[in-house]
């Protein structure tokens, strides 16, 4: 068989909360007669939500969200799914990106699912028209809300558009520990570098940072953490992180990852601090967090070392590699977030374009939450897939956590 299929399957054996979704779909058919359009990264455990939809009774369009993170073998293969469209190729340029995208809004979707906003952004602005026709959208990352709800701030928002990423399913599972293994995973495919010992410069210390720095510390490396935030600083003190400005940072760290959402992290001034052979990763949703232009502007000689692990001579003699562009390196060089956790954040995209569709005359053109008894379901629904139980509470407990009366 071939190793699309093999891999999809792989993904369904882990992904067993979204399995229970698409066989209740399979008979409510809640999508029947709808088009679903989806920029996502396609890998495997993307191609396991696009069969729930089409089982729902969906046609459905997929192009990338990122021109480096598709799984050709499992475009190839569900492209040959009945009802399903996919665009996309691993290394697609800047113009195939666009054009894969625009292949997806010709396909006319109702619902959209999107990561990182450039579905609806087109949506929102050259695409007017084909806006009539959707219901809504749901989107995935936290780069993808923060830009939602820039559009909703000033009155340009399309239709409703729901936050999946807001679920305490997706947020507090995916971005913690999805981005801390795959990150790691992505930097030792590319470069299979010795972790423990090194100094590790995280950048950001949102949902992501966190996993990140966690994942680092296992592997054994001291981890240094930049912030803004004054709140998440001292979190990561609190957490037995040493935290510094960057420039304080930049002459330490042996490796460093920007998982800020935010440009100008890396700047070229920055990196001219950086000791002989610094590894610069990116693990945040755009390519805007190092500064990879400026970098090959001032590099006096640049190299590929080996696939997803480029480098740069700068004037000074000092040598630092970039990985994968300063793309999402852990779904560049490696497989992306590993489907148990993916099981949750698509349970909670699936969930939402049935919601979507059964309360479109009720929601208007604002971000919207899914309610917090779906978002227990999707957890639920995790558990009992993975063979863990819970307590539950008593009636004297219910009425203990309603009440104020009693004290000590
Ligand atoms: N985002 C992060 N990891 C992913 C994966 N494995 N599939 C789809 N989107 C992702």
């Amino acid at each position: 068989m071939d190793q699309g299929q093999l891999n999809m399957e792989l993904a369904e054996r882990s992904m067993g909360a979204l399995m229970s979704v698409r066989a209740r779909f399979a008979k409510e058919k809640p999508f029947k007669g709808l088009k679903i359009g989806l920029a996502l990264h396609i890998t495997k455990e993307t191609a396991v939500l696009v069969r729930t939809l089409r089982d729902g009774g969906a046609k459905v369009a997929l192009c990338s969200c990122n021109p480096l993170s598709t799984q050709d073998d499992v475009a190839v293969a569900l492209a040959s799914d009945k009802d399903v469209f996919v665009y996309g190729h691993k290394g697609e340029s800047t113009k195939e990106y666009y054009e894969y995208l625009q292949k997806v809004l010709d396909f006319g979707p109702n619902i959209v699912i999107d990561d990182g906003c450039d579905l609806v952004t087109a949506l929102a602005t050259r695409e007017r028209k084909k806006a009539a026709q959707v219901i809504g959208g749901c989107e995935e990352t936290t780069t993808g809300v923060q830009r939602l709800r820039a559009m909703e701030k000033e009155g340009v928002l399309p239709f409703p558009m729901i936050a999946v990423n807001d679920n305490q399913t997706k947020h507090l599972m995916d971005n913690l520990y999805g981005t801390g293994q795959s990150t790691l995973d992505g930097i030792l495919r590319a470069t299979n570098v010795m972790i423990a010992g090194k100094t590790a410069v995280v950048a950001g210390y949102g949902s992501c940072g966190k996993g990140v720095a966690l994942r680092l510390r296992g592997h054994g490396a001291n981890v240094i953490v930049t912030e803004v935030d004054p709140f998440r600083a001292l979190q990561a003190v609190m957490d037995g992180f040493r935290v510094l400005p960057m420039k304080e940072a930049a002459p330490l760290g042996d490796l460093f990852v920007t998982v800020t959402g935010n440009v100008d992290v890396l700047t070229v001034p920055v990196m001219r601090l950086m000791k002989e052979g610094a590894i610069l990763a990116n693990s945040g949703h755009f390519d805007c967090e190092i500064d990879v232009k400026g970098l090959r502007g001032v590099a006096k000689k640049t190299r590929a070392i080996r696939p997803f692990m480029e480098e740069f001579l700068l004037p000074s003699g000092r040598r630092i590699y970039v990985l994968a562009e300063g793309r999402l390196v852990n779904l560049a060089a490696a497989e992306g977030h590993p489907s148990e956790v993916m099981s949750l954040s698509f349970c909670g995209q699936a969930l939402a374009c049935e919601y979507l569709v059964k309360n479109q005359k009720t929601l208007t053109k604002k971000v919207y939450s899914l309610p917090d008894e779906m978002d227990r379901q999707i957890a639920e629904l995790q558990l009992e897939a993975t063979g863990f139980e819970i307590d539950t509470l008593t009636a004297k407990q219910k009425k203990y956590l309603g009440s104020w009366e009693s004290g000590t």
